[in-house]
């Protein structure tokens, strides 16, 4: 007997989802394209998109919360010795702690990059608050170290996901898409109807006006 449980609700699916697109855009623009407007602008949106997942940790779907998150010691150590063993919907013990790592170092990469400057002429907004001395570290910071942390976290995140995809037969990335994860066990399942999908869109709404507001007070200050 299994259980068919949604696990993911649609906010989260579509956070993940334009993290992934974003991530790229703001990798390609600057590397690629060397578009440093269109780097920025991926920027401002990743911090949006970041906000927004640190408020939906607290009022989102039942799995997104980082209360389902937190573990203890033991349950650290069973996981470890035995990860098939799992049985509950939403991130495992390590999962959580590679999602809590990607968006502590997504949060650092973007505010490194708001005081970072490229010395050819574009600087974030941040930079002209701070001195050359923290201009300096918060850009050495962001284009050769950050980058290559998240790098290593984003790779590890994919092959974690294979290995359980493949080694332990258990789907991973379709729940991703459609919201729903078969499951051993009942267990409580993910809010998703439309007022909640609407409470995450006013919620992303708000996140996005705090960028805007933040990013012209930044110039406010700088005009003076
Ligand atoms: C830039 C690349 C990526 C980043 C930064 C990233 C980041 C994340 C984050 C932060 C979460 C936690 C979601 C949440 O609770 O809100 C997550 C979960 C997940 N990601 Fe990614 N991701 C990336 C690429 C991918 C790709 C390419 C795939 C598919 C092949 C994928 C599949 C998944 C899956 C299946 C989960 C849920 C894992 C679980 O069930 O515990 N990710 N990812
Ligand atoms: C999570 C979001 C971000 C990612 C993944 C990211 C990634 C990168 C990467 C890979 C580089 C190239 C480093 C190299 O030359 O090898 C770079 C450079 C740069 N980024 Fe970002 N960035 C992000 C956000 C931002 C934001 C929000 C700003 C400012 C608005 C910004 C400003 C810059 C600047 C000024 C440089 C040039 C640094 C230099 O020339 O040494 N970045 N970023």
């Amino acid at each position: 007997m299994a259980y068919l449980i949604k696990v993911w609700d649609l906010p989260t699916r579509l956070f993940h989802w334009a993290l992934v697109l974003l991530m790229l855009g703001a990798v390609l623009s600057v590397l690629v394209f060397e578009n440093m407007v269109w780097h920025a602008n991926c920027g401002y949106a990743l911090a949006a998109l970041w906000l927004f997942r640190l408020l939906w940790g607290v009022v989102g779907g039942h799995w997104s919360r980082f209360a389902q998150m937190l573990f203890t010691w033991r349950q650290y150590l069973n996981y470890l010795r035995q990860p098939s063993s799992w049985t509950l919907p939403g991130h495992n013990p390590l999962g959580s702690l590679s999602v809590f790592a990607m968006l502590l170092f997504i949060g650092l990469q973007i505010v490194s990059g708001m005081a970072s400057d490229d010395d050819a002429g574009f600087s974030g907004p941040l930079a002209a608050l701070l001195s050359n001395t923290w201009v300096a570290k918060a850009t050495l910071y962001h284009a050769e170290i950050g980058k290559w942390v998240l790098l290593f976290l984003v790779a590890l995140h994919l092959l974690a996901i294979t290995y359980h995809e493949r080694i332990h037969q258990r789907r991973l990335v379709k729940p991703m898409f459609n919201g729903f994860q078969w499951q051993p066990l009942e267990a409580p399942a993910s809010q998703d109807r439309w007022r909640h999908r609407l409470l995450g869109l006013l919620v992303c709404a708000v996140c996005a006006l705090m960028v805007y507001l933040g990013l012209q007070l930044a110039q406010g200050f700088t005009w003076q």
